[in-house]
């Protein structure tokens, strides 16, 4: 059977990738409505040979639809998801409006496909940064269990939406001109101050939250521990903004709960994880980058070492394109997993 679906932000960073990802895939839709506010009404989108025209999102946009994907930021989740719901729609929700909500499943469908058996409705795609994360560290999870994550990442703009890309993109020529550079937007569009993302690093993502850590941290943090159904295992992160478009990169460090594993072993066993792709080997500069992730499905693991102080402790490079496996391919995922059962 096929299904009515709708897209909510269609004309985001995150929207337009879900419905690519929707073509490329062939996920047997028999309509797919483009919603956005009111400003985007009438805009036309080309993908697949085929033109949308972008439509107000009201809560009759709902009507008949079976699967609805968010990604318009969290007061319209609020606002809309559960109107969607109450007219029979299934929500899959990329923001971070309901995630560590008890009953609404948070999924990374290589990593807890089956908490979707269970839901009301809404399902919650994680933050960016943690679905790739977890994706990675999941088999290594299994194999030998891990007890402690300290992450630091290093995240494209591109996560902050459209219009972060075009503020990097204006400072970038800003800079080049040799006028003052403008910032408008980074770190958070509501934080009192903002910085300049080109040619600097912010070591804040999102607002701040409790104990010195960011909001984006906490995501991480709580997530992770959601994710894997594991609130033991200690998790702590630094959240790091850089001047690159897309593509996120992470530092993970790992305390695996088995003794005498190699790095060897480590390596064949992420080798072996669905959707992750190994690029390891110094000898020929081989690692991820977000320059050459970019636009690829897989989340990409390198630079896999063991702790020299640490018996059971490794470091691992971790990277994938945010908009991607961090967004609209794990919602995408997601549906394609719910309509599987
Ligand atoms: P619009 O283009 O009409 O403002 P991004 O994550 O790249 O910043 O994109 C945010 C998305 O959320 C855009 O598609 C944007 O549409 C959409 N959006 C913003 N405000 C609303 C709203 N009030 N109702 C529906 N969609 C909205």
């Amino acid at each position: 059977d096929k299904l009515n679906v709708a897209v909510v932000g269609a004309t985001g960073a995150v929207g337009t990738k879900i419905l690519e990802k929707l073509l490329e895939r062939d996920f047997p839709a028999s309509s797919i409505k483009m919603l956005a506010s009111k400003r985007s009404a009438g805009q036309e989108i080309v993908a697949g040979g085929r033109s949308y025209i972008v439509e107000e999102t009201v809560p009759e946009s709902f009507d008949g639809i079976d699967i609805a994907f968010f990604s318009a930021g969290g007061s319209i989740s609020q606002k809309f998801a559960p109107e969607a719901v109450k007219r029979g729609a299934v929500v899959i929700d990329n923001t971070s409006a309901f995630r560590m909500d008890e009953g609404i499943p948070l999924v990374v469908p290589e990593v807890n496909a089956h908490a979707l058996n269970q839901h009301a409705g809404i399902i919650a795609n994680p933050n960016c940064s943690t679905i790739q994360m977890v994706a990675a560290l999941q088999p290594v999870k299994e194999k030998f269990g891990i007890s402690k994550i300290i992450v630091s990442t290093y995240q494209a703009v591109s996560g902050a939406g459209a219009e972060a890309i075009d503020e990097l993109n204006e400072q970038s020529k800003q800079f080049e001109d040799r006028v003052e550079i403008e910032a408008q937007l980074l770190p958070s569009a509501s934080a009192e101050k903002h910085y300049p993302i080109a040619f600097n690093v912010i070591p804040q993502i999102d607002l701040f939250g409790d104990a010195g850590y960011t909001l984006e941290e906490w995501k991480m943090m709580n997530e992770t521990k959601k994710i894997f159904g594991d609130s033991t295992i200690a998790v702590s992160a630094t959240c790091v903004r850089l001047p690159v478009v897309t593509g996120h990169s992470e530092s993970v460090y790992i305390e695996i709960d088995q003794d005498d594993v190699t790095v060897d072993v480590l390596r064949s066993v992420i080798n072996e994880a669905p959707g992750v792709v190994l690029q390891d080997d110094p000898a020929s500069q081989t690692y991820p980058m977000p320059l050459y992730a970019e636009g690829k499905d897989a989340v990409f693991v390198g630079r896999i070492r063991k702790d020299p102080s640490h018996p059971r402790g490794f470091h691992l490079w971790i990277v994938a394109d945010n908009l991607l496996k961090g967004a609209a391919l794990n919602s995408v995922q997601i549906a394609e997993e719910l309509i599987k059962s």
